[in-house]
């Protein structure tokens, strides 16, 4: 602590990301982060554009990316906004939708960066206890007084919400910005896009982050009604007008171009998340069903911590979450299925342990 911090900066309690080893070989299966690499085409587009035109600033409007999205949802480029990653642009609607006094509502079990959001500009929440099965309830988030933000498929249950209930909530909330954050919809869950030219209210969030194998390229992106794009756009450019740069910008639409690829990494990481789930559930595992890139499971007779610990032992890391309700649950991000047997060998082995200890 320092006298010359703020007092928002004295008080925040930040938002912890997964450990990011820097040495050691680990299975890592703790930050959600796709196991298959970028399509060749994002390196190709990167490599090609890394010239003397980065001599130059980026385009801060982002356009020749937004015309790419534009195409590829059929949507008008107005309808869209990129930032570096969807926790930025989360960031920018906080300041730009949400006000002090005027508490938001989100899930008790979800994104553990909206707190945090919250706690640095002041703004109040409330939260929804989800269902005894992880599933987010409906009629709860009708009339909020601030405005709503569910995660859909939430994190970190997996978990996935129809789309006419989640109308309904923004049909419930007309005078306030309902946000859902599709960081994990490309896992088999239906987006609320089709519903942006129905509702002014709806702000849908997406991210390359995951289906599309580029978290570290930080590149997000938001679609709805064009009123709504540009707040955020202000908010933006009260803090940086040039949050992407410009071989992200590149990268990010050369992604879009390579659906093939995209398609064939996704259904295979469908189909090791089926394969993962029927194994955990043969162990004993409580698998919550899940339509992201991870699953949440609990074994009642043993410890999160303790699974969590031998996995750690073996080299594979997994996130255990010490909070209310999900202290005995771990997210295991799905990998390879060479990656998801060797986990599962571990678990066979700390299972059949407990049984004859
Ligand atoms: C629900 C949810 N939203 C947003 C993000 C942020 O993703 P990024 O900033 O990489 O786009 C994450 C990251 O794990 C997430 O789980």
């Amino acid at each position: 602590m320092s006298k010359y911090w703020s007092n928002s900066i004295k008080s925040v309690e930040t938002y912890v990301p997964g450990e990011q080893p820097k040495g050691g070989n680990f299975i890592k299966l703790n930050t959600n982060e796709n196991p298959y690499p970028p399509s060749p085409a994002v390196a190709e587009a990167i490599r090609c554009a890394a010239d003397e035109r980065l001599r130059r600033y980026p385009d801060p409007s982002c356009d020749s990316f937004r015309e790419a999205l534009a195409g590829y949802y059929k949507l008008d480029k107005n309808q869209i906004f990129a930032g570096n990653g969807s926790d930025e642009i989360l960031a920018f609607a906080w300041k730009a939708f949400f006000e002090p006094g005027k508490p938001i509502m989100f899930a008790d079990v979800t994104y553990s960066f909206y707190p945090v959001y919250c706690k640095i500009n002041s703004i109040d929440f409330e939260t929804v206890p989800l269902n005894d099965d992880f599933t987010m309830p409906v009629e709860p988030f009708f009339g909020s007084r601030g405005g709503v933000v569910i995660a859909n498929p939430n994190a970190p249950t997996g978990s996935c919400m129809e789309l006419e209930d989640i109308e309904r909530i923004i049909k419930n909330n007309p005078e306030n910005v309902v946000l859902i954050d599709e960081a994990y919809i490309d896992f088999g869950g239906k987006s609320a896009l089709e519903l942006i030219e129905r509702h002014e209210n709806l702000l849908v969030v997406q991210t390359l982050s995951k289906a599309r194998s580029l978290a570290g390229l930080r590149v997000g992106f938001a679609m709805g009604d064009k009123d709504l794009i540009t707040g955020l756009e202000k908010a933006r450019d009260s803090f940086n007008s040039y949050t992407l740069d410009t071989l992200a910008l590149i990268g990010a639409a050369a992604a879009f171009e390579d659906e093939e690829y995209f398609l064939g990494t996704r259904n295979s990481i469908i189909r090791t998340r089926g394969e993962f789930t029927d194994e955990l559930r043969k162990l004993g595992f409580d698998v919550v069903e899940s339509k992201a890139n991870f699953v949440f499971a609990s074994k009642k007779d043993i410890p999160a911590l303790k699974i969590f610990k031998k996995l750690r032992e073996n080299g594979i890391l997994v996130r255990h979450f010490d909070k209310p309700r999900i202290s005995n649950y771990l997210r295991i991000t799905i990998g390879t299925p060479e990656q998801m047997k060797e986990t599962l060998q571990v678990l066979k082995k700390l299972t059949q342990n407990h049984i004859d200890e």
